[in-house]
């Protein structure tokens, strides 16, 4: 378990890049809840930070695949691949992140 960013970084709707345990993840805030999972589109790799996130849907900026951000779950082709996520708890005002 890591700490990955204070709880306060992100408002609703927003995403982050960072790094944990050696791992770039993407983690966002969505409705009261944070998300952690892969940085890297499934498909070909694409960085999805500078995808667009609406609701509990991610695309992919390159070829418009999405993900939903609570399972990783891949929702639209191109991408036939889930991302990986990781447990989230909050502990001393900091988002931790469990990768095993
Ligand atoms: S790299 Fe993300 S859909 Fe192709």
């Amino acid at each position: 378990m890591a700490a990955a960013i204070p709880v306060t970084a992100l408002d609703d709707g927003e995403m982050t890049v960072c790094r944990v345990d050696g791992r770039e993840l993407l983690i966002c805030y969505v409705q009261g809840r944070h998300y952690a999972l892969d940085s890297r589109c499934s498909h070909a790799g694409q960085p999805l930070i500078t995808g667009r996130l609406e609701g509990h849907q991610l695309y992919c900026p390159l070829h418009r695949a999405s993900f939903d951000i609570r399972t990783g779950q891949a929702l639209a082709a191109p991408a036939a691949e889930p991302l990986a996520t990781y447990p989230v708890t909050l502990e001393a005002g900091k988002v931790h992140v469990e990768i095993s």
